[in-house]
This record gives C-alpha cells, sequence and structure tokens, in this order.
C-alpha cells in the first residue's frame, strides 16, 4: 500500500462547479470515503463503492461528523484580533479611537509574530483554511505573517496596508514607500508556496491619489495579485471621499480611475452602492466582500443580497474581525441570514455555505486548488460535529438517519446560528492535520 494515502470516512459535503444555484448543484455523500494522497485529494465517492485498492488502508472515522471543504474568510485584519469587540463607536470614529492605537503596536515585529501567530490559531481552530488578509503599514509585520503561514502550508491572500494621509503619522507610508515595500513583498511572497499577494490601499480616504496611481501601476505589472480595499461602507465616509476626491461622481469611480477593479479585486462592505457601481463590479469581474457582522457591529447598514444577485456580482462571505465579532465563518453565514431577514430577503443554508467554500473560490480564482473537494485539489477539509453540546446535539438529533447525516442542509444552518470553538472538530491543510477539539463535549 502506497504510505501516502490517507482514507477517511465521514458524511462529505461540497460544491464541485461554479453554480447560481447551490440548492441543486451540490454534491453530498451521506456514508461517504474521502482518500487524500501528498496532500491533494485522490478519491472521493460513496463509502458503500469504496475500490478494492484502498481496502487495505487504515481508515479514520468520522462517521456522524460533516465533512467540508476548508472556510474561506475573504476579509480580515489581522492586527485587530485583539481589538474585536471595541465598544460604541461607529466606522471613522472605530478607527481613530481603537484601530489606528492597536495597529502602531505592529511597528514591533516581534510583537507581529505572536499576534500572526495567535491569529492563524483562531482561524483554523474556527474551520478557515484561508484568508484575504489585511496586515498593518509595517513591512515586516506582514513578513511576519506570511512567514508563519508558509510554516503552516496555507493558501493565504496577504497585503501591507497603504496609507500616506489621514492616520497618524506614525502610521504613514508614502507613495515610494507604498510601492517599494508593495513590490518587494510580491517579489518575496506571491506564488510562494501556497501564499498569494494581495495589493491593499486601506481606503480612498487614506490614499493620496498619487498613491492610488502608484498601485495601479503595480496592479498592472502584476496582474495576478489580488487587490483589496474598503467601499460604501458608511454614510461618513461616502461624504469624506466625495470631499476628498470631488471630480469623481461614485465612490468606486475613485478606484476605477486608477486601475483598481478588476478580476481578483476583492471590495468589502459595499452596503450603499449606486446600480452604476454594481454593474462596474460586475462588468470588472471584481468580488464583494460580504461582511454581516461587522456591518451589524459598527451599525454601517444592512447588505443588499438581492441587489448583488440581481446584478450577478461575486460574492463572498467574510469575518471581517475586528470590526467583525466573531472568527468562525459559520456563525457569520448565521449573520448574514439574519441580514436578509431585515431585508426581507432569503439566504438558503446552501448558499450560505457555497459564499464561504466554492463561490469564494471561484470568485477569487482559486478553486482549481481550494473551495471544494474535486480530485487534483489541495486537500483543505474540516470536519463538523454537530454533537458538540447538549443544545445542539438535541437540535441536530433530526438530521440523522441512523449513524449518517440524511439532512445536511438543515445541520448548516443550525450550526450557522449555533456554533462556537467546538463545533469544529478538526482542521486539514494540504492533507495534515493541524487542528483538533480537544475541549468538546462529546465524549
Ligand atoms: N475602512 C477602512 N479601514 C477599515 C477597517 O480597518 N475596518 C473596517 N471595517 N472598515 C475600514
Ligand atoms: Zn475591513
Amino acid at each position: 500500500m502506497d504510505p501516502n494515502l490517507q482514507l477517511y470516512r465521514a458524511s462529505i459535503l461540497h460544491f464541485p462547479t461554479s453554480t447560481a444555484s447551490p440548492e441543486l448543484e451540490f454534491c453530498y455523500f451521506s456514508d461517504g470515503y474521502m482518500v487524500t494522497r501528498n496532500g491533494k485529494i485522490e478519491d472521493l465517492g460513496n463509502f458503500k463503492h469504496l475500490p478494492s485498492e484502498y481496502r487495505e488502508l487504515k481508515c479514520v472515522d468520522y462517521t456522524g461528523m460533516l465533512l467540508l471543504p476548508g472556510l474561506i474568510d475573504s476579509h480580515v485584519h489581522f492586527p485587530q484580533t485583539e481589538m474585536i469587540a471595541s465598544f460604541g463607536e461607529q466606522l471613522l470614529e472605530w478607527l481613530q479611537n481603537y484601530t489606528f492605537p492597536t495597529e502602531q503596536k505592529f511597528e514591533d515585529e516581534q510583537y507581529a509574530a505572536n499576534i500572526s501567530n495567535l491569529f492563524l490559531n483562531q482561524l483554523l481552530s474556527n474551520g478557515t483554511t484561508s484568508a484575504l488578509v489585511y496586515s498593518t503599514v509595517h513591512k515586516a509585520a506582514t513578513d511576519a505573517l506570511f512567514e508563519q503561514a508558509r510554516n503552516l502550508n496555507m493558501c493565504l491572500a496577504a497585503g501591507k496596508v497603504c496609507m500616506d494621509r489621514n492616520c497618524p503619522p506614525e502610521l504613514q507610508d508614502t507613495v515610494q514607500s507604498a510601492q517599494v515595500d508593495s513590490a518587494a513583498l510580491i517579489e518575496k511572497w506571491h506564488g510562494n508556496g501556497r501564499l498569494l499577494y494581495a495589493l491593499t490601499p486601506r481606503f480612498a480616504p487614506t490614499s493620496s491619489p498619487e498613491q492610488l496611481s502608484a498601485l495601479g501601476e503595480l496592479a498592472k505589472q502584476y496582474p495576478d495579485v489580488f487587490i483589496q480595499t474598503h467601499l460604501s461602507e458608511n454614510k461618513n465616509e461616502i461624504a469624506w471621499v466625495k470631499s476628498l476626491y470631488p471630480e469623481f461622481t461614485h465612490y468606486l469611480d475613485v478606484y476605477d480611475y486608477f486601475g483598481l477593479v478588476r478580476n481578483r479585486s476583492v471590495f468589502g462592505h459595499c452596503l450603499h452602492l449606486l446600480p452604476y457601481e454594481w454593474e462596474l463590479l460586475k462588468s470588472a469581474g471584481a468580488t464583494v466582500a460580504f461582511c454581516p457582522s461587522s456591518n451589524l457591529f459598527l451599525g454601517s447598514g444592512l447588505f443588499d443580497l438581492e441587489e448583488a444577485r440581481q446584478h450577478k456580482v461575486n460574492i463572498a462571505l467574510a469575518s471581517d474581525v475586528g470590526a467583525g465579532t466573531t472568527f468562525n465563518m459559520l456563525r457569520v453565514q448565521g449573520e448574514a441570514y439574519k441580514v436578509s431577514q431585515l431585508n426581507h430577503s432569503k439566504l438558503s443554508p446552501l448558499e450560505g455555505l457555497y459564499m464561504m467554500t466554492q463561490g469564494a473560490a471561484v470568485a477569487l480564482g482559486l478553486d482549481s486548488s481550494i473551495g471544494n473537494l474535486n480530485v487534483g485539489t489541495d486537500a483543505d477539509f474540516i470536519l463538523l460535529d454537530p454533537k458538540f453540546n447538549q443544545l445542539s446535539q438535541l437540535r441536530t438529533a433530526n438530521v440523522y438517519e441512523g449513524d449518517q447525516i440524511d439532512q445536511p442542509s438543515d445541520l448548516i444552518f443550525a450550526l450557522s446560528m449555533l456554533a462556537d470553538e467546538r463545533t469544529i472538530h478538526a482542521t486539514y491543510v494540504a492533507g495534515e492535520r493541524v487542528y483538533q477539539n480537544t475541549q468538546g463535549e462529546r465524549r
């Protein structure tokens, strides 16, 4: 037997293709097997039909649990881990009072390394195996994050924040240093292992036109790097952009003018867009990061999922920690459902799951390696334990037929409301188990 083969048994759910109908186009095995080899998915199917060549393998038996692709968080700030749940402000005051003072600490490289470690542990213990991450303005802090993600062999995209105005002097870079540091980080990290780079102007108010232009040049020079920034999150922010960039009609025009709206551009929030902006996002192939937990926490507004759907814009779910109040993407999905309820619209459990697995991967152009369990992709996957506590055990008893889960959609929905750090039983990155829950109530 090939010693590099690993066999798993569980209920297995994923979305193999890009789809506008995740409720219809999913792949599910209530009693499934998955085989991995050297960090990649080798085979997948119904355990009853396990091919004879695998029958001698030792089986890691997760019967009664749900195996999913690793979750993707499409917008999260690693330096804001320690300031999660800070009281009382809306966006611009929150940035001044909490965010900027916290981000100044990351000038200390060792401090940045410590928080990187804690941050990556939070992702993995919550079932997130890939993320699009904002660092601080500091190059060394960004290196520290990349180094640790590299050691874990994670598929992670991140970028040094660029801002040359309207923030404390300690956090300001310049047109020149933003361009030089970003280019150096791209050369060092983009395509290094599974790592990827994201050009990261914080948002239009903290970048001069000259800085956005310099980053637009880099975007042209490196057409496959990501671009991430914030867009139309808060009404005062939008008015501020209008006063700083009076010659532009729409907020998104500012980014577009400087060449920052394209495929692999990811715009956080997008709460107050005009139809023209939705159309521009669609025609550019850009992605919206829907951050419901953050939007509720900062009182920013309700994301219009119907509008996004109608314009067929790519949507990816995101925690936006530290304005978001949880790293747990299942809980983020639960918040997205509640936002939709307030808008008299519906987010189905499978559509929610799609937006943090295959839908996000397709939007980011990464679905040949993450977001699904197709043969040949990287073996990033998680196990959900429906019986992680007494309440969830009681609530999810109905989803079982014997030992097997036969109602995965209802299970996902229940867990999107009830999940906590015990829900994730194990997390695997490139075939290696990088996290296992040892504190659940499960006996
Ligand atoms: N807009 C500009 N910077 C930030 C940030 O750090 N968090 C959020 N939620 N919005 C922003
Ligand atoms: Zn953000």
